[in-house]
């Protein structure tokens, strides 16, 4: 579970398209504002991109079948996580996004052994 954090614009998808084409994945990756969710399978992984920038409702969550999404099987990238705070499992991994003058900087944090792995692997 991945946590991209940051102003709208900050680069989240952006860097969602990057890890996708560093995986190989050669489709076209869409920004999920209004499908709140695109799937992709690269290279035997199953990754699932949120945006929930539009989530609104709890009912909602129940209705798109999101909690079946939050299994070991599949990656979560999840921008907005803030708008489903209490539906949405905790972070392994977050990316957190600040626009500079010159580019941007992200801050990494684990918070699982799964995370630190990650983090360990950079
Ligand atoms: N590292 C970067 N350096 C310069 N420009 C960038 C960088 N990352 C993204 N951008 C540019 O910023 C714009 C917005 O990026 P992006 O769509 O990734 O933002 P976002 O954080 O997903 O925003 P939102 O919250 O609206 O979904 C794009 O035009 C993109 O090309
Ligand atoms: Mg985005």
């Amino acid at each position: 579970m991945i946590y991209l954090r940051g102003n709208l614009g900050a680069g989240k998808t952006t860097l969602v398209r990057a890890l996708l084409l560093a995986l190989g994945y050669r489709g076209r990756v869409k920004s999920p504002t209004y499908t709140l969710v695109e799937s992709y399978e690269v290279r035997g992984l199953h990754l699932r991109h949120f945006d929930l920038y539009r989530f609104r409702d709890a009912d909602e969550w129940e209705e798109a079948g999101f909690r079946d999404e939050f299994d070991a099987k599949n990656i979560c990238l999840v921008e907005w996580p803030e708008q489903a705070t209490g539906l949405l499992p905790d972070a392994d991994l977050s990316l957190t996004f600040e626009i500079l003058q010159d580019g941007r900087e992200i801050f990494l944090h684990a918070y699982t052994e799964a995370g630190m792995k990650c983090l360990n692997a950079l």
